[in-house]
Order: C-alpha cells, then sequence, then structure tokens
C-alpha cells in the first residue's frame, strides 16, 4: 500500500475501499490524528464498504460502538480521547475483544495508550490524518503496516 496521499473527501472514500479489502479477522486499524481530521469519517466509509447496516457515529461519549458487518464479522470501534485510564478499558472489556483477535478493531486516537499495541505489529495497519495548511478541503492521509 501507499505511504502519504493528498486526500479529499471522495479520495478518503476511495482509500477506505482500499482498506476494506485488506482487513480481515484480527486486523487492528490504528487512527491518529488531530481532532477533526477525518478519522471517524474514515470509519464510516470504510463501514459502508464492509456492508455495515448500523449508522456509525463518533464514538467519543461512549469509548466502544460495535457494528455487525456482512463479512461476518463484528467491527470494534474505539475512540481513546476520553479514555482516562487503563481500568475504564478493561472496564468496557478491551483486552477480551483485543486477544480473541476476531472481528476488526478500530482505534480512534490509538496513540494515547500505544503500548498497548506494541506486541500486535503483526495485524495492525496505522493511519495518519493530517491538516494541510491553508487547504480545509483536503486531508493528508500516510498509511504503515499493512499486510
Ligand atoms: N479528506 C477530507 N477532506 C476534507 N474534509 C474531510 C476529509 N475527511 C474528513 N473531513 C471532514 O472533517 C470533519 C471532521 O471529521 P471527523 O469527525 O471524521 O474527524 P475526527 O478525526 O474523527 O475528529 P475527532 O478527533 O474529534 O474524533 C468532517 O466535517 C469531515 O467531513
Ligand atoms: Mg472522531
Amino acid at each position: 500500500m501507499f505511504n502519504s496521499r493528498i486526500c479529499s473527501i471522495n479520495d478518503t472514500n476511495e482509500l477506505s475501499s482500499e482498506v476494506s479489502k485488506i482487513v480481515k479477522q484480527g486486523t487492528i486499524l490504528l487512527l491518529n490524528g488531530e481532532l477533526g481530521s477525518g478519522k471517524t469519517q474514515f470509519v464510516r466509509f470504510l463501514g459502508n464498504h464492509l456492508n455495515v447496516l448500523d449508522s456509525i457515529s463518533s464514538p467519543t461519549f461512549l469509548i466502544l460502538n460495535i457494528y455487525e458487518s456482512d463479512k461476518n464479522f463484528k467491527i470494534y470501534h474505539f475512540d481513546f480521547y476520553r479514555v482516562n485510564s487503563i481500568e475504564e478499558l478493561e472496564q468496557i472489556g478491551f483486552f477480551e475483544i483485543l486477544n480473541q483477535r476476531k472481528g476488526l478493531i478500530i482505534v480512534e486516537w490509538a496513540n494515547r495508550y500505544k503500548d498497548l499495541f506494541l506486541n500486535e505489529t503483526d495485524r495492525t495497519i496505522d493511519i495518519y490524518f493530517n491538516f494541510i495548511k491553508d487547504n480545509i478541503n483536503q486531508r493528508e492521509i500516510s498509511i504503515k503496516g499493512s499486510k
């Protein structure tokens, strides 16, 4: 997969389509980037390509949303922005979800607890969303580690 691309909204959609083709049971997508850089939008598009029927929203207030996809696996959509401790993650079952190696795990603001994923590099895809100076209509998106 490519390293870095300048993406309009439509390009983000195309990119999510490419990613939808390589995710499998146990894949972890780590999404990082400033507030409003396009992480949730990417997940929404990705959900469409995986034929998720539920509507995808920002899990900011919930920490975790779970969707069903027609690929016969669940999508666990975390947002670590408001997670204050590892205990909170324990309480919502994060570690069971991580260790069962089933479904697709997506984590917005993953860098807030990046140590949790150090031993998972074989199934991790890192996606970075960056604002472009003086251009609100596009983002620079980088991908690392897709297998
Ligand atoms: N490639 C893009 N080009 C231009 N605008 C975009 C692009 N991707 C997303 N956006 C827009 O950016 C805005 C914020 O997107 P989004 O909510 O996905 O950000 P986020 O990274 O999830 O933010 P947060 O950290 O608050 O969860 C939305 O209005 C969305 O439509
Ligand atoms: Mg978001």
